[in-house]
């Protein structure tokens, strides 16, 4: 599928990340020389930053299989000894959203990691004994959005740990040129240029906004994607110049007309603008952070005055 293939297979097409990229390439080359599986690989950053299409470059590069999952879907130790249980040697098991596993789960992993085995109790009651469970040596690729919520034992059995930044406008726009080839659409520099300057750093939002201006620009009869068609688009899904969407207007407003910009706290935040707690502290609050228009304080957020002057809201001193 166009979904699929807008997926970078291999690490020398994946753009941006280069710190990253280069250390990962290092680590994977060293692995397959020694004919050992990889080390245990942690990747924390923001939402749609690639963190899954990466671990499928990993196996794809130390030619071996992966097993998907997330945390939530694994609810009990029983369902980590089945997925184990199917890994061939040197294989992934990539756990998205990782900080959300079961505790119990967790400290399951911790033998497995380090040492390949899991000891399960097998039977009930009286008959109930531990069982004894080697398994192959298997990498694990567990993504988070925050690596500061996992525990330390758990966060220091990965051997990499890499942390995914923000995309760079000119890496975005690459992969907005590499994706329109992809959807075979024709878009000019500029117009690239323009929806990765307002696509929030982050790949996924820059290839859902090419989605719907390539939308915009069909049914325009537009026969290339031009500036024009992209600034039209943007403005219409409510995507503002510096690619604040609706949600990051309504939070910082709400902290300027409401809370005088600040201090306040996330829940309270969360509650007032209708969001999950978690999406504002995963989604938004991090890039708002980013570029300086947020801040935190012991005493919760506050709205910078960039924030105000972008807005258009007078600074109040009070
Ligand atoms: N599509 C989404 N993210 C990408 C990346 N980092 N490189 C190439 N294509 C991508």
């Amino acid at each position: 599928s166009v979904e699929k293939s807008l997926r970078p297979q291999h690490l020398s097409e994946y753009i941006g990340q280069d710190d990253l990229k280069s250390e990962l390439s290092v680590y994977i080359k060293a692995a397959k020389q020694r004919e050992e599986s990889l080390d245990h690989v942690l990747l924390y950053g923001p939402p749609g930053l690639g963190k899954t299409t990466l671990a499928m470059i990993i196996a794809n590069e130390m030619d071996v299989g992966i097993k998907t999952t997330s945390g939530p879907a694994i609810e009990k130790p029983g369902d980590l000894v089945a997925l184990l249980n199917e890994l061939q040697p040197g294989d992934i098991l990539f756990i998205d959203e990782i900080h959300r596993l079961p505790k119990m789960v967790e400290e399951m992993l911790y033998s497995a990691m380090e040492d390949f085995y899991v000891d399960i109790v097998v039977g009930q009651g009286p008959t109930a004994h531990p069982v004894h469970f080697p398994l192959p040596p298997f990498t694990l690729v567990g993504a988070t959005t925050r690596a500061g919520i996992l525990s330390a034992p758990f966060r220091d059995r990965f051997g990499i740990v890499e942390h995914m930044k923000y995309y760079e406008t000119k890496d975005l726009e690459e992969i907005v040129k590499r994706s329109a080839d992809i959807f075979n659409a024709e878009i000019v520099a500029k117009g690239a240029h323009e929806i990765a300057r307002r696509s929030r750093g982050t790949p996924r939002i820059a290839n859902r906004l090419l989605k719907r201006v390539r939308d915009f620009a069909q049914v325009s009869d537009k026969e290339n994607i031009d500036v024009e068609i992209v600034d039209h688009s943007l403005n219409m899904l409510g995507v503002d110049d510096e690619g604040l969407d609706s949600t990051d207007i309504k939070l910082l407003k709400t902290m300027i007309v409401y809370y005088n910009g600040g201090p306040v706290g996330l829940n309270t935040l969360a509650a007032n603008i209708g969001e999950e707690t978690d999406t504002i502290a995963e989604m938004y609050e991090p890039y708002l952070l980013q570029i300086g228009y947020l801040k935190r304080t012991a005493r919760g957020r506050m709205v910078t005055e960039a924030a105000y002057k972008h807005l258009d809201y007078p600074i109040n001193n009070n």
